[in-house]
């Protein structure tokens, strides 16, 4: 047969198909196709202590300041009574103050601690919080009574008292006691206190390192996490755990940036951090906002593996933030003295990956992991640019692979999603031949609306792209989670699945805020001190992670990508272990409109789970967490009654063996279709 007749007769065959079709928008699916890997990677998470992330927040630790260690070694505490703070003759070395309690000088009055968390401490009816302090007896007694409890004390009930224990200290040595206390109801902004509670009046008692954890944590680890938290991250199903930013990582100085070393080992003595969002900006100030420490690199590489998470661990590359710092004034580390940094860096890997007979392996295993974290990436830096970086970038990035070539490398595009600097680092980047290049967007809702093909041109060699710092900020003052910045970005991350061959990684950012102690928005997770709110981002995010698929396979309207077309962005992929086809869609548009599936014959059963909002403003909040969520029905496959009928959507047999599927897409819908192969 003649070329042009073949062609000819195969334009009208499918014109027959679709005579009887509806009207609306075709998507062919081509699984046929080999496609592109989808890397197991490829969504995850940003998790940077800011918005009281991990202090305050993910890290369940109730005490503010339980060392007595902040710049005011009694911020955090209100003290009543005969109250010292010492230094001389504590239990840790790197942790110096401790508290001396007295008789307060009458019978009738109270010498003691109350410390109400960062923002109150959450308290809840019948739970049960496992106290621990260090104390000796520091008078004549040989033994001094104390009494800890758990208190509402700005509540209006009788009692403050929510429940409470009577703990003896018997030794002059220093000694770690523990008490379980229990609440006899709910306070969402509770205090704890600790009173001399003896009868002595030469009792003297020390007191250091006083904590208090909720005895249910997530896994049930000691020095654990918030389980609610915990379970929200890993309900994300995330391809990587990125920590600890952000530009915590930077510091406001070279001193507060995020050492790794200082947050393992035993957690009594991991000196502590000042914040770097602490209290950078007038607007939101937290003056106690300190890390503790307490959720460290340990407790980072046990939580990544927990959730099935790759660690991607971002280190200083010896600059602090350079949005802070004028370079005049030397901000930054300078070369000579880099190799400090770079064996950081070597030490981190060594931590994570050595054998426990390493030195920093060895600290690993002590902690309670002989078996090696499996660490396969580093950042070097997070938001850096110009000359400064690249002298630092260099002699590190080969320092790094000289002794672990197997690490993969994440350098930097800086802070902007385009422009001078980004493009500079770019060519920078590839000379060097870094892995991944981290690319950051906090933009408005134009850039996400248009930009869903911003992968489509990129090079197809080189570095890869992980997307570390993203997020769609509303304009004209929305700069909160309302549903149509998560429409924006599930638009925006169709682009990112069908160029799977670019981008490996990404991340949206910031992960977690607390409803009263937050610096920055819009954040993924919002939480207050007893519940917790999963944003419409969030179910975004989560509705990629969990039907990532393994590999990406056209899916065009027309001939070509489903990137801005008729308001549309979609993307296919396979998930070879299911063999489901599944479609994630965008509709932009306020209006719905009719979309057919081309796709193959035989399918065994389909669903669609759909997020959408009639108001595009609407949030989720925590008094109505549930208000936006994605909702998931089975999808009739069963043919349509006449097929001839192009005003029935269903499913249409068509001749080729395929079927149509089509159906009515809502107006501002973002929609995960799961097509079922066997
Ligand atoms: O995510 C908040 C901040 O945004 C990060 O710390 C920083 O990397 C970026 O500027």
């Amino acid at each position: 047969m003649r070329k042009g007749l073949t062609l000819g007769l195969t334009v009208l065959l499918s014109a027959a198909t679709l005579l009887a079709q509806p009207r609306g928008t075709t998507l062919v699916v081509d699984d046929k196709a080999e496609g592109i890997p989808i890397q197991p990677t490829m969504y995850g998470i940003f998790l940077e202590d800011i918005n009281f992330a991990a202090d305050g927040g993910l890290y369940a630790e109730k005490i503010c300041n339980r060392s007595f260690e902040y710049d005011n070694p009694l911020q955090g505490w209100k003290t009543f009574g005969k109250v010292e703070v010492l230094s001389e003759g504590g239990p840790f070395d790197r942790n110096p103050h401790y508290v001396r309690l007295r008789y307060p000088g009458h019978p009738a009055r109270q010498c003691g601690l109350e410390n109400g968390g960062w923002l109150g401490i959450g308290l809840e009816a019948g739970a049960e919080y496992r106290l621990s302090f260090w104390a000796r007896t520091a008078g004549k007694p040989r033994t001094v009574g104390l009494l800890a409890a758990l208190c509402d004390p700005y509540g209006s009930a009788e009692n403050q008292v929510l429940g409470a224990e009577e703990v003896t200290v018997t030794s002059s040595k220093w000694t770690k006691y523990e008490v379980v206390l229990k609440a006899d109801r709910t306070a969402p902004k509770g205090a704890f206190r600790l009173l001399l509670w003896d009868e002595s009046q030469e009792a003297v008692v020390d007191l250091e390192h006083v904590s208090l954890f909720p005895a249910d944590t997530f896994h049930e680890d000691e020095n654990g996490l918030r389980k609610d938290l915990a379970q929200a991250l890993a309900d994300l199903h995330p391809g990587i755990l990125r920590f600890p930013g952000g530009c915590i990582v930077e510091g406001t100085s070279l001193d507060n940036r995020y050492q790794w070393k200082n947050t393992v080992g035993p957690v009594e003595n991991r000196p502590i951090n000042i914040n770097r969002w602490n209290y950078g900006t007038f607007e939101r100030m937290f003056p106690d906002y300190y890390q503790s420490g307490g959720l460290g690199f340990y407790e980072y590489f046990r939580l990544a593996e927990e959730i099935g998470a790759e660690p991607v661990p971002i280190v200083s590359c010896g600059m602090a933030c350079q949005f802070q710092n004028d370079p005049e004034w030397h901000p930054n580390c300078s070369l000579e003295d880099l190799g400090t940094y770079i064996q950081d860096a070597l030490d981190l890997i060594e931590f994570a990956n050595g054998s426990p007979k390493s030195k920093w392996g060895k600290v690993r295993a002590e902690m309670g992991h002989p078996e090696p974290f499996g660490l396969k990436y580093l950042g070097i830096g997070n938001e850096q640019w110009g000359a400064e970086f690249i002298e630092r970038f260099e002699p590190f990035m080969k320092a790094v692979r000289a002794k672990y070539p197997d690490i993969q490398i994440v350098g930097t595009s800086g802070p902007y999603l385009g422009g001078e600097w980004f493009d500079d680092l770019w060519k920078e980047m590839r000379r060097l031949g870094v892995d991944l290049v981290d690319e950051h967007y906090y933009s408005w809702e134009g850039f996400y609306e248009k930009n869903a093909n911003r992968y489509d041109s990129y090079p197809r060699t080189g570095p890869k792209v992980f997307a570390g710092e993203y997020a769609c900020h509303g304009s004209d003052g929305k700069k909160f989670n309302h549903f149509n910045a998560a429409l924006l970005e599930a638009s925006f991350m169709t682009g990112l699945e069908r160029n799977a061959d670019v981008v490996v990684m990404s991340s949206y950012a910031p992960t977690f805020a607390h409803v009263d102690g937050w610096q920055w928005r819009p954040d993924l997770i919002w939480f207050d001190n007893l519940r917790v709110m999963r944003s419409c981002s969030y179910y975004v995010q989560q509705l990629y992670a969990a039907n990532k698929g393994s590999r990406v396979i056209p899916l065009t309207i027309d001939g070509k990508p489903v990137a801005d077309v008729r308001n549309l962005n979609a993307t296919c992929a396979v998930d070879d272990a299911t063999g489901d086809l599944i479609v994630k869609i965008a509709n932009l548009s306020p209006y719905s409109q009719v979309v057919i599936f081309d796709l193959p014959g035989g399918l065994t059963g389909a669903e669609r789970t759909a997020l959408h909002s009639d108001n595009p403003m609407d949030e989720n909040t925590l008094d109505e967490p549930s208000r936006v969520v994605p909702v998931t029905e089975q999808l009739d496959l069963a043919p349509v009654a006449d097929p001839d009928n192009e005003w029935l959507l269903g499913v249409r047999h068509q001749e080729n063996g395929r079927i149509a599927y089509s159906e009515r897409l809502g107006g501002r819908t973002f929609a995960v279709y799961r097509f079922h192969t066997k």
